[in-house]
């Protein structure tokens, strides 16, 4: 028999637990959004937006090409020089610059001022001035493009904050951190800016023709696939026969659509975040959010004096952020009796005069939380193997939560190999090439189509047309 204590916790969770039934109305949900996404002008009704990137099937790559990237993984900035030869692909250096403690990058200003302090350090350090240098950015957040160097940030997520940012030219505004840099004589044209995602999936496109689909499980959840033109309607470039679509998924449930299986804790965490009624389906899963999930549910529980009873209430595990999804990763890799490492995180944490049965259920939240989490992304990795409809297809799967989490990468298989139809043969990989030569490799391409706006007039001549010949074989194609 189950002792009474123990049936009360398992009742408070059993919320949180997605049968098939539910998991399959998500994937049904989650497909009508895609179509209206993919109707376009319908897109601004559509909860997933399904942005076109302008990029479609990359060409193979030949001469000796390299390219600096820079990558907004905010506050974090990261740069790498990156060479293309044939299929060697290699970032040759690369640093990150985080701002110094206490300071935000809060205002356009701000954040334009240390971009352009970083591409100071980066390109003086390694003496690249005096040469003219293409520029991919890497940028992970949703943004509405015009060409593969042109896009609108339509908003920030995964709990950045930065005034005045949202609805601007991104790259006026790198351009405009280049320029700041006055010092800095390197010439640096931007030729193209690409979601986090979509560079990781052209970083296999080399290597893997079957390789149509991209996954990120990190601070935040977003997919992008290669999309047969004639699906999208919406406004991007008529040529080709493909195009990376940036799906976006994790704002589903922005409609309400998702409410059926939210729970209290998640609507509580979504009112304080920094953008309610934002990214629904990402606040459910990712990163970014996963621990502040567990803290709320221990909350409840210890509420309901289910747990926790010798527990004070000033200690920082009840304080809003103080339990990140580390804390949750670290629980969830100790397995073994007497879970030293969860009672070490409880100790940081100031938890004073838990018991080994709190113990026990910290462990059965983290479980049953990071469970949902990974039913979720499976749910929405399923709807797009069965959207895309190709047997066999890779996905290229990426991001901390996904490589780490001890439990996560065997949870999602499995739970996607029950919803994805069964005549459909699929493959996870993990990336084997840095996403900042997924990004040079778009940028080549751009420079290449002469797509690409780019800043300095003549600057596509010297890269012109000379490597790729048309009819040569995609990579990625459909
Ligand atoms: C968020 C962003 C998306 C990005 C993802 C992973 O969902 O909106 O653009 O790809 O996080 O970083």
């Amino acid at each position: 028999m189950i002792p009474l204590e123990e049936h009360k916790v398992e009742e408070f969770l059993k919320e949180f637990k997605l049968s098939h039934p539910k998991l399959k109305e998500i994937m049904k949900l989650l497909d009508k959004e895609m179509s209206k996404g993919l109707k376009g002008d319908a897109g601004t009704a559509a909860d997933v937006k399904m942005y076109p990137t302008f990029v479609g099937p990359l060409p193979q790559q030949s001469d000796k090409e390299e390219f600096l990237v820079l990558e907004l993984n905010l506050p974090r900035v990261e740069l790498a020089l990156v060479r293309l030869q044939d299929h060697n692909a290699s970032v040759i250096e690369s640093e990150n610059y985080t701002p110094p403690t206490g300071v935000q990058l809060d205002t356009l200003e701000r954040l334009s001022g240390f971009i352009a302090m970083c591409i100071f350090k980066f390109t003086k350090k390694r003496k690249l001035a005096g040469k003219e240098w293409p520029l991919a950015l890497i940028f992970p957040f949703p943004c509405q493009h015009e060409g593969p160097d042109r896009a609108c940030l339509v908003k920030l997520t995964k709990e950045v904050t930065c005034k005045d940012v949202q609805g601007q030219d991104i790259h006026e505004l790198i351009r405009g951190a280049i320029n700041k840099s006055k010092k800095n004589s390197s010439k640096i044209q931007i030729v193209a800016i690409v979601n986090d995602n979509v560079s990781t999936l052209a970083s296999v496109a080399d290597s893997n023709p079957d390789c149509l689909i991209g996954l990120i499980v990190d601070g935040g959840l977003n997919a992008c696939y290669l999309e047969n033109r004639t699906r999208i309607s919406t406004k991007g470039p008529q040529d080709g026969k493909a195009m990376i679509i940036n799906t976006e998924l994790g704002a589903l449930g922005e409609n309400g659509c998702l409410n059926f299986c939210r729970t209290d804790n998640d609507k509580e965490l979504d009112e304080y975040s920094s953008r309610p009624g934002s990214q629904i389906l990402e606040k459910m899963v990712s990163g970014m959010y996963l621990g502040e999930i567990v803290r709320l549910v221990l909350e409840g529980l210890t509420r309901k004096n289910l747990m926790f009873r010798s527990v004070s209430r000033a200690c920082n595990l009840f304080h809003r952020g103080c339990f990140n999804t580390e804390c949750v990763m670290g629980i969830e890799s100790d397995n073994e009796e007497p879970h030293q490492n969860t009672k070490k995180i409880l100790d940081h944490l100031a938890v004073k005069d838990y018991t080994d049965e709190d113990v026990k259920n910290v462990r059965r939240v983290c479980s049953i939380i990071c469970e949902r989490a990974a039913c979720l992304t499976a749910a929405s990795l399923a709807t797009l193997i069965n959207h895309v409809n190709l047997s066999p297809v890779t996905v290229v799967v990426d991001g901390y939560l996904y490589q780490r989490h001890p439990r996560f990468q065997v949870m999602m298989l499995n739970k996607t190999r029950e919803l994805v139809n069964p005549e459909l043969e699929f493959h996870l990989v993990r990336p084997q090439l840095e996403r900042s030569i997924g990004a040079a490799r778009i940028a080549a391409a751009a420079l290449r189509s002469g797509n690409s706006s780019t800043d300095t007039p003549g600057a596509t001549q010297n890269r012109g047309s000379s490597h790729t010949e048309p009819g040569q074989p995609s990579p990625i194609g459909l």
